[in-house]
């Protein structure tokens, strides 16, 4: 696997891949991987000729007294990894050569950005689309791998590459789960002993959701709240908890059929978000 740290590292190599006619399939990641991630570079290598990836933390997505610093940093065992996973490129940027010192420019993806997450996190879309945008404009990959996990995440790529004419393709992949149902993520790792044990009911909220809004006898309203007030007495504090359309991400209404139950609380000091889509028949 090669290992490139600067734009013009990257472009040299993204150019011999391109005469050489070669699709590219890109892995955006802030590092720290696991499963899920592997799962990204697993089906990237399915798709394409060659598979780079990105590690990059990237301050602008977080917002002020965010855990950026605290953020774990794994750079060793992750290029291990991804070497292990068959990745080509790996792109292991500076937040100088991502931004210099003079970067005016920010992406937002209007309305979808202040919902949800984005209501509780203000800025932090605009962060993260910016720095995918730019991400694209250098791998300039043929396809780009997101994990359903970050499910308000992909939909505002799929709306900012669409907008701004991007030619990439974007796949979505499945969300890995440890055996007792929690989410994978990087920040996992913030729980304690307890926490953990506690952490799994979040997919159990979502789940019983799910199977209410399938079984159509209960009020929307009254199955967010329902699942607030259990996550609350099992120790959560709930930021949201909304059954939206699968599309846009707005309240589901009655006749809506593709639908995601989104949900977003802290356990002690950690924020876990997860989510379920599903298909209501009508
Ligand atoms: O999902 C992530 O890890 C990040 O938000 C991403 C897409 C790599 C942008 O920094």
């Amino acid at each position: 696997m090669q290992i490139v740290r600067t734009l013009l590292g990257l472009r040299e190599a993204v150019n011999t891949y391109k005469a050489a006619n070669e699709r590219i399939a890109f892995v955006p990641t802030m590092g720290n991987l696991h499963a899920g991630h592997l799962k990204l570079v697993e089906e990237a290598k399915l798709s394409a000729d060659r598979v780079v990836a990105s590690i990059f933390v990237n301050p602008t997505q977080f917002g002020v007294g965010e855990d950026f610093a605290a953020y774990p940093r794994t750079e060793v065992e992750d290029e291990q990894k991804l070497a292990v996973a068959g990745v080509d490129l790996l792109f292991l940027p500076s937040v100088d050569d991502m931004y210099g010192d003079s970067a005016k420019t920010v992406i937002s993806v209007k309305n979808l950005s202040t919902l949800h997450c984005g209501a509780s996190r203000p800025g932090h879309f605009d962060g993260v689309a910016t720095v995918v945008c730019k991400l694209f404009n250098r791998v300039q990959p043929n396809l780009a791998f997101f994990g359903r996990k970050d499910f308000q995440q992909l939909v505002i790529i799929r709306a900012m590459t669409k907008d701004l004419d991007f030619p990439i393709e974007i796949k979505s992949v499945e969300t890995i789960r440890e055996s007792d149902g929690l989410a994978m993520s990087s920040r996992n790792s913030y729980l304690g002993l307890e926490e953990r044990k506690t952490a799994p009911k979040l997919y159990q909220a979502l789940c019983a959701a799910r199977d209410e809004m399938l079984m159509g006898k209960k009020a929307v309203q009254a199955i967010e709240q329902d699942a607030k007030i259990f996550l609350q007495n099992a120790g959560f504090i709930p930021d949201y908890f909304t059954v939206c359309r699968a599309s846009d991400l707005l309240n589901a209404r009655q006749e809506d059929t593709d639908l995601v139950v989104l949900a977003a609380a802290k356990l002690g000091k950690t924020r876990l978000i997860d989510n379920i889509a599903f298909t209501v028949a009508r």
